[in-house]
């Protein structure tokens, strides 16, 4: 069975979402600011906590099943945010998706945690490939995926349906091979400084 000990970067500490990240993961995921482009809502306090214990004691990374992140700073427990990953059927091959609580942004914490878990899928998971699906109108999401290297794939016309109506869907994809080149290239660029 596959374990995950949890990550740790420079500010930040990402281990999987429990139980004890219920509260805070229900009300910043209620706000309308945070699901305004995503479909998911949490739902009630009891499916958000069965949610967050299925995600805690089963096996993470099993094909067609969110594993669910969360992400805190170093400096303190609190819950800043989560990304949540679900590998395809054959698990080669996973959609990622990300979130923070809105006192959060704008500081590079999105930035330093979806590149950790970015180096986790592709280097001990060992997935081909790695995709988001934006609003194209999602800016800030649409700057994060950029500054990691995902390429606009394509733009879907009216295909993501959302709280009764259609919206276009902007598909954002890296391989692993893009993955290590482009940090071999930063390793580079580090030792000829
Ligand atoms: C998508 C989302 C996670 C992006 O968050 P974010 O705060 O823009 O991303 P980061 O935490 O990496 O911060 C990057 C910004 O902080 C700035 N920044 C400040 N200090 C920084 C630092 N030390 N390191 C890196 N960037 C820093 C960057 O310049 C960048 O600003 P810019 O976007 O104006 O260029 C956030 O907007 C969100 O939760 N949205 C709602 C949920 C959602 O729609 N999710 C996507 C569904 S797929």
């Amino acid at each position: 069975m596959r374990r995950f000990a949890g990550l740790s970067t420079e500010r930040l500490a990402i281990r999987l979402l429990d139980e004890g990240d219920a509260t805070e993961f229900l009300r910043y995921r209620n706000l309308p600011e945070v699901y305004r482009y995503q479909a998911w809502l949490p739902g009630s306090m009891d499916e958000v906590r069965a949610f967050c214990l299925r995600n805690s004691t089963e096996e993470p990374f099993r094909p067609s099943i969110y594993t669910q992140f969360a992400i805190s700073r170093k400096e303190g427990d609190l819950l800043i945010g989560d990304i949540g990953v679900i590998l395809s059927a054959d698990g080669a091959q996973a959609e990622i998706g990300f979130t923070l609580s809105p006192g959060f942004t704008r500081m590079g914490y999105a930035t330093e945690a979806v590149s950790a878990v970015l180096g986790y899928l592709f280097e001990e998971v060992g997935l081909h490939r790695v995709h988001a699906s934006v609003d194209p109108d999602n800016t800030s999401s649409i700057r994060l995926l950029e500054r990691l290297g995902f390429r606009l794939e394509g733009h879907l016309i009216k295909s993501y349906r959302m709280r009764g109506g259609w919206y276009d869907d902007c598909i954002f994809g890296m391989l692993e091979e893009e993955w290590l080149s482009k940090k071999d290239a930063a390793a580079a660029n580090h030792e000829n400084r």
